[in-house]
């Protein structure tokens, strides 16, 4: 990411909060998010996830929404992700899931927020499966970590969440995480955050991120590397083969839509693959999000329009 890059990024993150800009696209768009969102609904995202699995590739399902504004939504998230976990069990998918917390209530109360994720986290623990709460922007961060803590203090320990590189706070979130065993999705951080608390330059984010991935690979803890970066993913390969790291030991994860011959290649070479997989409706901010990463991913678009 060069500068241009970052300004690109910063510029379509700003153009995407218009809400003209969101009417539009929410009108006329869909079919071009559809490159990015495996299905509307439950079954279909689990048909796509057997299609994955099929390829080598394992899933996190996530059931798109953020930023709830009423409690009762809050409600039928949580009621929508135990749905999910049931349907990962009974169609013996390879999957776990991911969740946002402000989808659960976080913003709105930050207890129910807590007892919706514990509700959806004992139900994966029934199932023996996994949740990764996702981590969002910066007015999130204590309180995210706040609750990996105590859901792990509540043995709860089938939870983890993610660090993202770009905030100068994170290596030592990182080190606190593995102190307390609790695993972590390792990104670069996809959201606009001041120069107060993040790196703005990809050279900082790079190093940072690398450190925190050596950590994490030093201390035998199981490390999910989330990048579609080459010299992320060159780099990861090269660490663990010169210090004997087995290939079991961490999983790269990737975007449903993006780099999906990657994916597979990774996966034949004998790698860990997970495909972040989102389903549903409320497709808008995570859509634009994935816009505001790469020039390409808007050209993709485009492409498609015309067609
Ligand atoms: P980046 O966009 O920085 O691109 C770097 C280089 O990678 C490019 O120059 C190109 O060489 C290559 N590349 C990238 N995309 C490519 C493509 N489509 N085709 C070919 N080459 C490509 N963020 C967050 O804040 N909270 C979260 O919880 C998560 N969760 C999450 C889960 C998963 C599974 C992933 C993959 C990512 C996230 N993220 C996230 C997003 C993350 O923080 C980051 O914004 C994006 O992954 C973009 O950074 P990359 O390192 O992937 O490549």
């Amino acid at each position: 990411m060069k500068i241009g890059t970052e300004l690109y990024r910063k510029t379509m993150l700003t153009v995407s909060s218009n809400p003209l800009v969101e009417k539009l696209t929410l009108r006329y768009g869909k079919s071009l998010a559809r490159k990015f969102i495996a299905a509307s609904d439950l079954e279909g995202a689990i048909e796509e996830v057997k299609r994955l699995n099929s390829k080598g590739i394992m899933a996190t399902l996530d059931h798109l929404g953020e930023g709830v504004t009423q409690l009762d939504q809050a409600l039928s998230y949580r009621d929508e992700y135990i749905r999910l976990i049931k349907a990962i069990a009974e169609s013996r998918v390879d999957a776990n899931v991911s969740l946002k917390p402000t989808q659960m209530g976080l913003a709105l109360d930050k207890e129910m927020g807590y007892e919706h994720i514990r509700a959806v986290v004992r139900e994966a623990k029934y199932y023996r499966n996994f949740v990764r709460i996702d981590m969002e922007d910066s007015p999130y961060t204590d309180a995210t970590l706040e609750m990996i803590w105590k859901l792990h203090k509540e043995q709860l320990t089938n939870a983890g969440t993610v660090i993202q590189a770009y905030l100068y706070r994170s290596e030592q979130d990182a080190k606190d995480c593995i102190d307390q065993g609790i695993p972590l999705r390792l990104v670069k951080g996809a959201y606009k955050e001041s120069s107060s608390i993040a790196y703005q330059n990809i050279k900082d984010v790079l190093w940072q991120y690398k450190r925190i991935i050596q950590m994490h690979l030093d201390h035998h803890v199981y490390t999910a590397i989330a990048s579609h970066d080459d010299k992320i993913i060159r780099w990861t390969k090269q660490y663990a083969l010169e210090h004997d790291i087995p290939k079991d030991r961490f999983e790269f994860q990737m975007l449903y839509g993006l780099r999906m011959q990657e994916q597979v290649k990774l996966a034949e070479e004998g790698y860990r693959v997970r495909c972040y997989v989102p389903y549903g409706t409320m497709w808008y901010p995570y859509y634009t999000r994935r816009l505001a990463e790469k020039p390409a991913n808007l050209m993709m678009v485009l492409k498609n329009m015309g067609k």
